[in-house]
Order: C-alpha cells, then structure tokens, then sequence
C-alpha cells in the first residue's frame, strides 16, 4: 500500500512535495546569488539538471510517507516560492536533524519563513518524534538568525566549519530547539 503523503499547510502556506512543473520556478528563484549565497549546499550556478535531480529527491523521500524535504508554496495561488527541511547542513560531525530554508527574493520580508518553518518543527516534534533540531547560519545572516530566534531556537555556540562556507566564514553561530515537554538533555 502507497503511505500516506503528508502535507503541511499553515494560514498562508502549503509545505508539499516538489512537482515536476516546479522545475523552471524552482531554477528562477533559487539561481539567485542573493540566495545561494547564504546556503553553501545548494549549487551555484543553478541548472535545469540540478533541479531535476533536486525534484527527484524531494518525490522519493515523500514517498516514504515520512518526508524531511519541502516545497513552499502560497495556499491561495500555488506559487511556489522556496523550499524547507530537515536535510541542512548539519555543520559537524552529528545525527541532529538539522533545517534549512530558502525563499525566493520576491517573498521576502512577508513573515512566510517564520510561518514555514514553525509548521516544520511541530510536523518533527508531533509526526517525526524527533526532540531536537539544530541550525546554523552565516555569522552575518541576520534575517536567518531572527527566523531561528523568532520560531523558539536558542543560540548555542559557536560551531568550526569543516570548511569555509560561500562567505569565506570558518566559523558560525549554532541555533538548537528542543521539543515541548522533552528533556534539553536530550541530545
Ligand atoms: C532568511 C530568509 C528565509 C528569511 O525569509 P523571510 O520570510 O523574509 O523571514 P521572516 O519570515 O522572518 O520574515 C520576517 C520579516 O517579514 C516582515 N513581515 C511582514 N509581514 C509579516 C507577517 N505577516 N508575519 C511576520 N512577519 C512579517 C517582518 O516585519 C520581518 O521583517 P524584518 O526582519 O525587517 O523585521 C530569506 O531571507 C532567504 O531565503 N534568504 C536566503 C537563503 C537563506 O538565508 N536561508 C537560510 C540559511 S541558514
């Protein structure tokens, strides 16, 4: 039997599977130095193979009816306008799911990665049981690091990179949340 296909929706938003027809949307916003520069694990320059390959990922881990991998999309319109996980870069050596967002620029500053990834968290808190989550950023991605602060994180401490991120930073700040009712000890 086919598992069930979870969809996230908040007031605003639908988190769901990448479709196929997503593919020239999801080029146009993500090819975007504006964004690539804040997630190193994305490629730059973006190219129709990439996502392809990208949209194949996201339909297989949906269809495991457990899926860590997003779109975004708005409810009213279906424009799709970025992408949210737990598959980010976990910045070390852990198996702490970590999350990672985008949002095309033209949906910026609207309170959509706010509402996104706080849907996330309850959908790996109430459906995954995972206790904790981890993020980090670029030192100087503010607007990230309001996202993470703004949805429950708290910042933990500075983190060594592997290897410099796109900005050049060997360093970055790590966020962590922990499920309600779990124990912070937890990880
Ligand atoms: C980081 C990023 C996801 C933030 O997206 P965002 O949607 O602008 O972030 P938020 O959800 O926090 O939006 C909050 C802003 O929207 C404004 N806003 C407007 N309407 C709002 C609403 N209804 N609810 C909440 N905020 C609203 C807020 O005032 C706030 O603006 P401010 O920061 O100037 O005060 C986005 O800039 C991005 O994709 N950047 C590139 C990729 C990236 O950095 N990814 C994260 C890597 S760690």
């Amino acid at each position: 039997m086919t598992p069930p296909r979870p969809v996230i929706e908040t007031a605003r938003l639908r988190l769901r599977p990448f479709r196929d027809a997503d593919l020239a949307e999801l080029v146009r916003l993500i090819n975007d130095w504006q964004v690539a520069r804040w997630v190193s694990n994305v490629p730059h320059p973006y190219t129709e193979d990439d996502g392809r390959a990208w949209i194949a990922l996201v339909q297989e881990d949906h269809a495991t009816g457990r899926p860590q991998r997003f779109a975004i999309a708005l409810k009213d319109s279906g424009q799709l306008i970025g992408g949210v996980g737990l598959d980010g870069d976990r910045g070390g050596d852990t198996d702490e799911a970590a999350l990672g967002y985008w949002l095309g620029q033209p949906y910026w500053r609207r309170g959509y990665a706010r509402e996104a990834v706080a849907a996330l968290l309850d959908y790996a808190f109430r459906k995954l049981g995972l206790t904790t989550v981890r993020a980090y950023t670029d030192p100087a991605n503010s607007d990230s690091q309001k996202v993470l602060l703004s949805c429950g994180f708290a910042y933990v401490g500075d983190i060594d990179l592997a290897k410099p991120n796109r900005n050049g930073a060997h360093r970055a700040p790590l966020f962590r949340i922990t499920a309600p009712g779990a124990s912070a000890g937890a990880c």
